[in-house]
């Protein structure tokens, strides 16, 4: 019906508002894509720009991720049609991915955005929180490590569907196949970041200290 056209629009318009790109230029008069990865998302600000605005642009966009997600639970759940509960998390999951594909191609930023890990994490947690924190977890584990970001991104991104399989033995295969397309999309958008990784040339990221050489 019109209202799910509506709401799948609402979806894209959300995941389209491009937090790292509007906040650098209203905040610091700089567009965080000409600097550093060249990337419009939360790692590349914390980057170009520090931690506070850094940490500002994840939070908006996982939130982004998150209220995409739930749209159907803050407007009004009728609209999706279904009272079955594995239909509504489909619905959920498309609403989420569509929010995705808002930041990666965003309309108010000439459809050059981010890579999407914040966004993916926020309708992570609104459908599956308890794998949110493995996720998380792992990401952490990873960049505390490697001091790579984007390696980090891509371990939490595997950990999703593994978790769903073998901790949480899920029972809905939709789920499973998000779960494994949402990894695909993250090496799709991280191409770049792997070459540079096997290159050994991607940076590295300290989040408490630099290093003393
Ligand atoms: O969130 C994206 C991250 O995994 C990589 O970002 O700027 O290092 O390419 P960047």
């Amino acid at each position: 019906s019109i209202y799910l056209i509506g709401i799948v629009i609402l979806a894209y318009l959300f995941g389209s508002i491009p937090t790292a790109v509007w906040l650098g230029q209203a905040f610091y008069g700089v567009d965080v894509r000409e600097y550093g990865s060249g990337n419009a998302g939360a790692t590349n600000t914390f980057r170009v720009l520090g931690k506070k605005a850094g940490s500002m642009v994840m939070f908006i966009d996982i939130f982004k991720g998150w209220t995409a997600t739930n749209l159907p639970h803050l407007l009004d759940s009728s609209i999706v049609g279904t009272t079955d509960s594995t239909h509504f998390v489909n619905f959920q999951l498309a609403l989420g991915v569509i929010a995705v594909l808002g930041h990666l191609f965003p309309v108010f930023a000439g459809f050059r955005g981010g890579k999407g890990v914040a966004t993916l994490f926020g309708m992570v947690i609104a459908i599956h929180p308890l794998a949110a924190l493995c996720c998380v977890t792992v990401f952490v584990v990873c960049l505390s490590i490697s001091h790579y970001v984007s390696l980090s991104s891509i371990s939490a991104g595997f950990t999703f569907p593994l978790s769903l399989a073998f901790i949480f033995k899920t029972t809905i295969p939709s789920l499973m196949l998000y779960a494994i397309a949402i990894c695909v999309l993250i090496l799709i958008t991280h191409q770049k970041n792997i070459e540079r990784l096997l290159k050994g040339k991607e940076s590295k990221m300290y989040l408490f200290k630099k290093p003393t050489k």
